[in-house]
């Protein structure tokens, strides 16, 4: 009677199932509990024979263990099911994908250097970390030249002897020189890097920005050959109708030297408020190298010439994204960062 009744719960056990949490807690109670089927049968164990109690002892122990496992994994599998319908909504929509940007003074540097690099320049860098001798004494700065001063340069290290102070560059210039004195002749490169300078830091000014600096030095070049690069340069980066208009102007390591404008962008050369009413708009200072510079690095002056130019990254961003407040390229706030999202 105990056998039968142990055989005929075991034939069942294999078909027991739970589709939630209180089934799978009803089985436990019938079967499994303190008040549950396995006791009761437990509890009339006692009554067998003695002689029964072996047989009936294994059989009832088959029972226990063969009910333990299918609860447990009925509880496993309602486990299982139930994470997936916690964690995954198949009817949601999918997570957006950020996707980074790229930095809007990145865009321009590469556009710029895409143009010159179309015109057969190739890419020259050098150190931020600098010495005088690069950043001045090469280039024609005289001793007592003003850009030296504590106001506008940065020094990491002075000297007695000034031409080895170590500075921070001011101007990519220092590059012209790094590159004039390891290349074999003609050279042209375009020059990009970081420049650093002891100003306040405010809407306009910064105390470090971008340069992109030029140099074409060879045997017949003249102020026209700087004149028709620049143009193109101008019109490959503001669009075909932009003008441009040399004034004269002062670098130690160009003569002549000019300052270069465009027609306005914003206006078109009408007048407006960017361009306070002019109509041009001023973004790079160029000329031919000084005869001292070419000397100065070992290039003899009576056979070569060059023309050399340098431009802020940050004023030719500015003119192409409006972008009034110089503060806003280093801040990496992502609300300025993110509108940059469609000139990739
Ligand atoms: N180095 C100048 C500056 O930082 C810019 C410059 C002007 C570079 C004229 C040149 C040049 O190569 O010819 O303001």
């Amino acid at each position: 009677m105990l056998l039968e009744k142990i055989r005929e719960i075991k034939t069942a056990v294999e078909q027991l199932a739970a589709s939630n949490e209180q089934e799978l807690e009803d089985l436990r109670l019938k079967y499994l509990s303190r008040k549950g089927l396995v006791n009761d049968l437990m509890a009339e164990f006692r009554t067998v024979a003695a002689d029964q109690k072996r047989e009936v002892g294994i059989q009832l122990n088959e029972l226990k263990n063969a009910l333990q496992e299918k609860f447990n994994e009925l509880k496993q599998s309602l486990a299982s099911t139930e994470t997936m319908d916690d964690d995954v909504d198949l009817t949601r929509t999918a997570y957006p994908i950020e996707l980074g940007t790229r930095h809007p003074l990145s865009l321009v540097r590469r556009e710029i250097l895409d143009i010159f690099g179309r015109l057969g320049f190739s890419i020259a860098e050098g150190p931020e970390v600098e010495d005088d001798l690069h950043v001045y004494t090469k280039l024609n700065f005289a001793a007592d030249h003003p850009a030296r001063d504590m106001q506008d340069t940065f020094f990491v290290e002075t000297n007695e002897d000034v031409i080895k102070n170590i500075i921070l560059r001011s101007h990519t210039s220092s590059v012209q020189v790094r590159t004039m004195e390891t290349s074999q002749l003609p050279i042209r490169v375009v020059c990009p890097g970081r420049v650093y300078r002891n100003e306040a830091i405010s809407a306009r000014a910064h105390c470090f920005f971008h340069q992109i600096e030029g140099l074409y030095i060879d045997k017949d070049v003249s102020f026209t050959d700087l004149k028709q690069v620049l143009l193109t340069f101008a019109r490959e980066m503001f669009g075909n109708d932009t003008k441009i208009r040399l004034r004269p102007s002062y670098f130690p390591f160009t003569e002549p030297s000019a300052e270069m404008d465009i027609s306005c962008n914003i206006c078109g050369g009408e007048g407006c408020g960017f361009c306070k009413h002019t109509g041009w708009v001023e973004i790079l200072g160029c000329g031919m190298v000084d005869p001292n510079v070419l000397e100065a690095s070992g290039i003899d002056s009576s056979l070569y010439k060059g023309y050399a130019f340098g431009m802020g990254v940050e004023r030719i961003a500015n003119l192409k994204y409006r972008v009034s407040d110089l503060r806003l390229f280093s801040e990496n706030d992502v609300r300025f960062l993110d509108e940059f999202q469609a000139a990739h």
